[in-house]
């Protein structure tokens, strides 16, 4: 490969670094993402000219059904599906790396050396289990199976011992590689491990196996560098395989569930209500409002804090949230936003939302600068949110979400709670924030409140 195309991939590697650096800030993440695209550009053009295409054809036709396939998906995917269409997007990934993989022990036999097929091995069984992993991952969320974990007595000892079989077969491939009869046996272990792995993860765990699984795609990426010598995809897929790994972590962490916990999955699927069901239990009632009530409310605030979950993105409901909190700072009152890490489906939900709704940045406050505040606030607006602001996660040990840090949000003066129903959140439990004397039920769709609400502060 001529010198200057490696030029063009230090130039590449640079934009991936600078990118990663502007992801991880709400402010810089829409220029962090140009900066990976257009280093992905870089480096597919100073790939194509590096190499001597054979045959253009094919891969314009790629390019095409590519585009065609790509760019409806791209453009219609509603948010909230955003973590399964990632799914589908590493389960295509990761199949191209092994498929390269198997092409390339194909065409280098006989003569492999063992650097090289150890390397490949590991890539392949990587790349085989990460695409059948991502496809199940792919078929909980969107509800083509169940998303309860299939689980059965000595199932890890099942899952490791198949993954085993797959790393005998590779290492007896390494020691033989021209025994090519081994591979298709190692690939079918790999995928049925893949398989495995993910049909025993709860669905609510799905997201966290997302990420790990992302890391996978990148590893077997780096490795098929190694064997291409090819550096931008050794640094690409390292760059992937280590952030998504921290990403899986962070996720585990502010999820409370312990990383080999969701790892090793049988978890994740539980349907708890801490008082036996999702309808006001235990004879306690909730008091519903209306948002006449609510505005009245909001009449005398000097503070309001919107806290948003799910349900605003199922609502479609942050242009209206933003259309209120620009009302009330028309009237000097203070308003903030605050962000649960996990709140919604996918990290950075909230974020991205509420950036579309053209929210400035410094109005959103994150989970541990927003908890200190919340007893002088006057008003939490809870907008489709629920496990977050549940209070069960400080003081009930029994239930699931216990030691999850949460939205203090009963800390402040009145909490109004906007949702259609009494149903649960996420994690099946109840939430006991329904019932404290200061919280404001106003049931129904977030949007459809919201719009009332304006109509009645304009009324006021
Ligand atoms: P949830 O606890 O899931 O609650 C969302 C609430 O929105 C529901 O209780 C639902 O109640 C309400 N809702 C749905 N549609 C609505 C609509 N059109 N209008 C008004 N309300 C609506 O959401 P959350 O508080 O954002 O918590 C997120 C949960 O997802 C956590 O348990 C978290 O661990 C989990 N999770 C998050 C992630 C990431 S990375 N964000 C990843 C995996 C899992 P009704 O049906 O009564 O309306």
């Amino acid at each position: 490969m001529s010198q200057l195309f490696e030029y063009f991939y230090v130039v590449a590697i640079a934009f991936f670094a600078i990118s990663i650096r502007g992801l991880s800030e709400v402010k810089t993440a829409r220029y962090g993402n140009w900066l990976a695209a257009a280093g992905m550009t870089v480096a597919i053009g100073a790939t194509l000219a590096a190499y001597s295409v054979q045959q253009i054809d094919l891969l314009a036709l790629a390019i095409v059904v590519g585009a065609i396939v790509g760019t409806p998906i791209a453009l219609k995917v509603p948010m909230t599906a955003v973590p399964q269409r990632t799914a589908v997007s590493h389960a295509f990934g990761s199949l191209a790396v092994a498929l390269i993989g198997t092409a390339e022990y194909y065409q280098r036999l006989p003569g492999i050396d063992p650097y090289t097929m150890t390397v490949l091995t590991a890539e392949m069984i990587l790349g085989y289990l990460t695409f059948m992993g991502s496809c199940i991952a792919f078929a909980k969320l969107q509800g083509l199976i169940p998303g309860k974990p299939f689980v059965y007595g000595g199932r890890n000892f099942v899952s490791l011992s198949v993954l085993g079989v797959a790393i005998v077969l590779g290492i007896y491939l390494i020691a033989n590689p021209t025994q090519s009869f081994v591979l298709p046996f190692m690939a079918l272990f790999a995928i049925a491990f893949g398989f495995l792995l993910v049909m025993a993860i709860g669905g609510a765990d799905m997201p966290t196996v997302i990420a790990i699984l992302n890391s996978y795609a990148g590893m077997s990426a780096a490795a098929l560098g190694f064997v291409l010598n090819n550096q931008v995809l050794i640094v690409a897929g390292a760059l992937d395989g280590s952030s998504g790994f921290i990403l899986a972590v962070i996720m585990s962490q502010a999820m409370n569930r312990s990383f080999t916990n969701v790892l090793f999955g049988g978890v994740g699927a539980v349907v708890v209500s801490s008082s036996g069901g999702p309808g006001p239990a235990g004879g306690r009632t909730v008091a519903a409002y209306t948002v006449d009530d609510v505005a009245s409310i909001l009449g005398d605030a000097r503070s309001v804090v919107f806290v948003p979950g799910y349900g605003m993105a199922v609502a479609q409901a942050q242009f209206i949230v933003k259309e209120i909190a620009d009302m009330l700072e028309a009237k000097g009152i203070d308003v903030k936003y605050g962000i649960h890490p996990v709140a919604g489906r996918m990290p950075g939900h909230m974020n991205v939302l509420l950036a579309e709704a053209q929210v400035p940045y410094d109005q959103l406050w994150e989970m541990d600068r927003i908890n200190p505040i919340f007893p002088e606030t006057d008003v939490v607006i809870v907008v489709g949110a629920n496990d977050v602001t549940n209070p069960a996660a400080r003081t009930r040990p029994d239930s699931p979400l216990f030691g999850m840090p949460i939205m203090n949000v009963d800390k402040a003066k009145t909490v109004v709670f906007i949702k259609r129903s009494m149903s649960p959140g996420f994690a099946g439990v109840e939430n006991e924030l329904f019932y404290l004397p200061n919280t404001m039920m106003v049931f129904g769709d977030a949007k459809k409140v919201l719009a009332d609400l304006v109509a009645a502060l304009k009324n006021q």
